[in-house]
């Protein structure tokens, strides 16, 4: 026999008795983000390389490790490891910042990213996101919050724990960023490697850092004073206080967590995750937050915008199986033709059956049906010659027999 070719390691099919949990996560979002505005973009799979290495960042994990890169026609092109970048993108290119503020977008659709494949982590992952454009107001970054939340919650997910910080702009972060570096200077030899990179590209990630002789270091009294310093200039921390009010008065509970940064550079103001105790280490479901210099930075009008974006095989980690649909019928004849003409009849009317393609034998057939569909629709000899089928609940077992007209009424 000829060898076998595997999956790649990191991916994983969808198999068709898992299926249905990816339609539950789909058509709720369509769902629910419809109720707040939002209308679906599809953006290409592969972008050029430059976009993630400016849009995400050149300090971050993503692009510097984490990315499939490759050329073609001398081009750099790579397989989207998000899709905040790709959709501002295509926000800049079709003109969208002449629409009417707020441009709200969501999707979903598979990611890449080469990490350590782990219980929750992939190497293809699958993300449901939102972007919101045009709102600079703090209003925007509750709604945002408050629709991850809802949506959430149309899943049947309730147990879960917001996390909130607010990473300020530029203007304040550079004074804060600073003070870091400042205090951790004659630490810098006992920081890990990655620690010691952070430190001169982007400092606010080292706070991310959960290696465990850096987190002792940032637990030191002085160090940790500094970074649980209020940094926020006036409006940013005006931002902040009026997000907070927000979603005080719809009753989210949060939890403020200074060492929340993200792993991506494009962030100012809100950041939030929402995390599961249920999912062991791996235990955000969802990341986002404002990123008011992205479209400008990608060559488009300055424009403030915020979003979310939450793993897919995550959730579905948390939610219950769904049991694959059964058929409305099977029928179960020894004449494939009639059977053939029967079935054609009935999908016409809308109802989702099959037959015998193989004819096996009528008692083989029954027991499929019962395995397959919730009525067996039995066309014997009889029934043909009168026109009828008799339809067997395969619950109850209660059959009865009704003209060929009244069957598609009856399943
Ligand atoms: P992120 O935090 O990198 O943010 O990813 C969002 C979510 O995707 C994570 O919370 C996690 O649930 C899931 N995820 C990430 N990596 C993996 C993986 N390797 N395997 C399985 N699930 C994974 C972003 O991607 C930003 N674009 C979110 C955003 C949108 N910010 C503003 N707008």
């Amino acid at each position: 026999m000829a060898k076998i070719i595997n999956v790649i390691k990191g991916t994983k099919d969808i198999l068709p008795q898992d299926v249905g949990e990816w339609h539950r996560l789909e058509e709720t979002a369509l769902k629910v983000f419809s109720k707040y505005g939002y209308q679906e973009i599809r953006t290409p799979i592969f972008e050029a390389t430059e976009l993630f290495a400016r849009g995400v960042g050149d300090t971050t994990d993503i692009v510097n490790k984490e990315m499939y890169t490759f050329e073609k026609s001398e081009r750099s092109l790579t397989l989207r490891p998000e899709n905040t970048a790709g959709v501002v993108r295509s926000f800049i290119e079709n003109g969208m910042s002449r629409l009417s503020a707020p441009v709200k977008l969501w999707y979903k659709g598979p990611m890449f990213r080469y990490e350590r494949p782990q219980a929750g982590r992939q190497r293809q992952f699958h993300q449901v996101g939102v972007e919101m454009f045009g709102i600079k107001q703090p209003a925007a970054d509750a709604e945002v919050i408050l629709l991850a939340i809802n949506y959430l919650k149309a899943l049947g997910l309730n147990d879960l724990e917001v996390e909130l910080n607010s990473l300020g702009c530029p203007k304040c972060r550079e004074e804060y960023k600073a003070k870091i570096k400042e205090v951790l200077k004659p630490e810098f030899n006992n920081l890990c490697e990655d620690c010691q990179t952070r430190y001169e590209k982007n400092p606010l990630r080292l706070l991310d850092c959960k290696v465990e002789s850096c987190q002792a270091i940032f637990s030191k009294p002085e160090i940790k004073e500094v970074i649980f310093s209020d940094f926020l200039c006036e409006e940013c921390a005006e931002h902040y206080s009026q997000l907070k009010e927000y979603l005080d008065k719809a009753k989210v509970k949060y939890t403020e967590n200074k060492l929340l940064v993200r792993g991506l550079d494009y962030y100012n103001r809100t950041v939030f995750e929402i995390k599961s105790n249920d999912l062991g280490s791996q235990n955000a479901v969802c990341g986002g937050g404002r990123y008011d210099s992205l479209v400008k930075n990608l060559g488009g009008e300055d424009t403030p915008a915020i979003g979310f974006a939450m793993g897919m095989e995550r959730l579905n980690a948390l939610l219950p199986k769904v049991e694959p649909k059964l058929l409305d019928g099977y029928i179960v004849s020894n004449s494939p033709v009639e059977a053939f003409a029967l079935a054609e009849e009935l999908r016409a009317a809308g109802k989702n059956v099959e037959f015998d393609l193989a004819n096996k034998k009528f008692t083989k057939q029954l027991e499929k049906a019962s395995k397959v569909a919730r009525y067996a629709l039995i066309l014997g000899e009889d029934e043909i010659k009168e026109n009828a089928v008799s339809v067997k609940n395969l619950e109850t077992s209660e059959q009865i027999k009704v003209s060929r007209e009244n069957v598609s009424e009856m399943v």
